[in-house]
């Protein structure tokens, strides 16, 4: 048993695509746990580019269970667009599965994750607009509806007569929107259940059971990052799942015992989009060189990402609150042109001097922190052709055995460009016995 799961360890962005892609040819099974097209996920193969919001990572592979799980939450227009595009590329879609206890996005969340982000009285979160927050809203309130309902139509019938009245209220008298019919919900249900009817997986227990019982190696795809999530992240600024290692147990249906590695992806700097702190962000011309280098802008929204320098202290948390046995760095060849490079060590509060090494999780306080940098030397050399550590110039070793001592995990992963094949792997987890 090697299952392993990959998990962004910053704020979202990390590449955790890529590493799940460069992976999911050594796994029999690719399972996306949580998050729903808020996720932007970027995979270039031979300089083709592929953006994925809900489809797992790697799908790019024949014969692969690819699985949406169910704690997931699945937009139809945004599942119809992205399966097209992908058969008119020629992807084979035959083994992409749903799990039937998905959530559905549906049009009024999209409305009103667009009004609140909009209201002056709301905290602004800078959410993607995808519906996101409301959808998983309901499902913790219990007026959502499953991908399963929308193929028993008795149940849907009297889910819809349940939830609609007491949404058009809230629609039409909190936020001033449109209201929708029932009609037109059926309508809209209708046609996505036959959207989704190749893809749903009715026998999905007996399918994730038979590939435990076999020894398969599953691959598990975390969306957004364990500084995003909704109970161990930067609240209210977060999303509103669990993209943490743990995630990937309840928002797939495999267990935590059949978990054994859990591969933090991290960039060589970080990166933030939408509001809320960032003790290490840089708002000067050093921030806008990583932006413009490494391309920070988002993959789903465009907007431009906010950067900074690498934080120990908060990947020391991503450690401990997402379980991480492992990190994979990417975007180290952002730095080629740099002379210096600094990592956040330690954070100083400015009201009293005291020095935090914990990452201090009431956020309230963050305006009071300041970053502590240890100063690192760059190595003025393009590292983006390299193929084993021994080709990486000395001050990048050094770099990355610092960040390795730093977080206190080994890195196993060294991502030196977006191409599949620009990645040094020193330890791959689906190989060992
Ligand atoms: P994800 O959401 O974590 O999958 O990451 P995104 O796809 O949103 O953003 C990562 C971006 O960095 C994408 O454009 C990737 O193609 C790109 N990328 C990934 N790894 C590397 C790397 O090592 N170097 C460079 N230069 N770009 C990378
Ligand atoms: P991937 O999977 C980066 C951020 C939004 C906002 C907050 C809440 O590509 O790493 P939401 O729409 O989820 O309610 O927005 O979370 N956010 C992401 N940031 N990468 C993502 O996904 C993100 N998904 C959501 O910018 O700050
Ligand atoms: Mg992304």
């Amino acid at each position: 048993m090697n299952n392993t799961v990959v998990v962004g360890a910053q704020w979202g962005d990390e590449g955790k695509a890529k590493i799940t892609d460069l992976l999911a040819q050594y796994a029999d099974v690719i399972i996306r746990y949580q998050g729903g097209c808020n996720a932007g996920h970027t995979v270039v193969v031979n300089n083709e580019t592929y953006k994925f919001h809900l489809i797992p990572s790697g799908v790019l592979y024949d014969n692969k269970f690819c699985f949406i799980g169910a704690g997931t939450v699945i937009h139809p227009e945004t599942f119809l667009k992205e399966t097209q595009e992908l058969i008119e590329r020629g992807v084979n879609l035959s083994s992409l599965k749903i799990s039937p206890l998905a959530t559905i996005t549906l049009p009024y969340h999209i409305d009103i994750d667009g009004i609140s982000e909009n209201s002056a009285k709301q905290v602004k979160i800078g959410t993607t607009k995808k519906g996101i927050g409301p959808t998983y809203s309901d499902k913790i309130g219990r007026y959502g509806l499953k991908i399963q309902d929308l193929y028993d139509e008795e149940l849907l019938n009297s889910r819809l007569d349940a939830i609609l009245p007491l949404k058009n209220k809230i629609l039409e008298k909190v936020y001033n929107s449109k209201t929708y019919s029932k009609e037109e919900m059926l309508d809209y249900c209708k046609k996505y259940a036959e959207i989704f009817r190749p893809y749903v997986c009715l026998d999905w227990v007996e399918k994730l059971s038979t590939a435990l019982k076999e020894d398969k190696k599953i691959l598990f795809e975390g969306a957004q990052g364990i500084m995003l999530d909704i109970d161990y992240g930067t609240y209210p600024f977060v999303t509103s799942s669990n993209p943490i290692g743990g995630g990937a147990a309840t928002g797939s249906g495999v267990g935590p015992t059949h978990i054994d590695n859990v591969i933090g992806v991290t960039k060589a700097y970080v990166t933030r989009v939408g509001e809320g702190p960032f003790i290490t962000e840089l708002t000067d011309e050093t921030g806008e060189k990583i932006r413009n280098i490494g391309g920070e802008f988002g993959t789903t929204t465009g907007r431009p990402r906010r950067c900074g320098w690498f934080d120990a202290v908060l990947s020391r948390y991503c450690v401990l609150v997402g379980g991480l046995t492992q990190m994979a760095i990417t975007k180290i060849d952002v730095f080629n042109d740099f002379d210096e490079l600094k990592v956040c060590v330690a954070y100083k509060d400015t009201r009293d001097g005291k020095i935090y090494k914990d990452y201090p999780t009431n956020i309230n306080m963050h305006k009071y922190l300041e970053p502590v940098y240890e100063t690192f030397k760059g190595w003025k050399t393009d590292i983006s052709g390299a193929k084993s550590l021994e080709e990486l110039p000395e001050n990048a070793r050094i770099y990355l055995n610092k960040l390795e001592e730093l977080v206190g995990i080994p890195v196993k992963i060294i991502s030196v460009g977006p191409d599949r094949e620009q990645t040094i792997i020193l330890d791959n987890p689906f190989k060992k016995k």
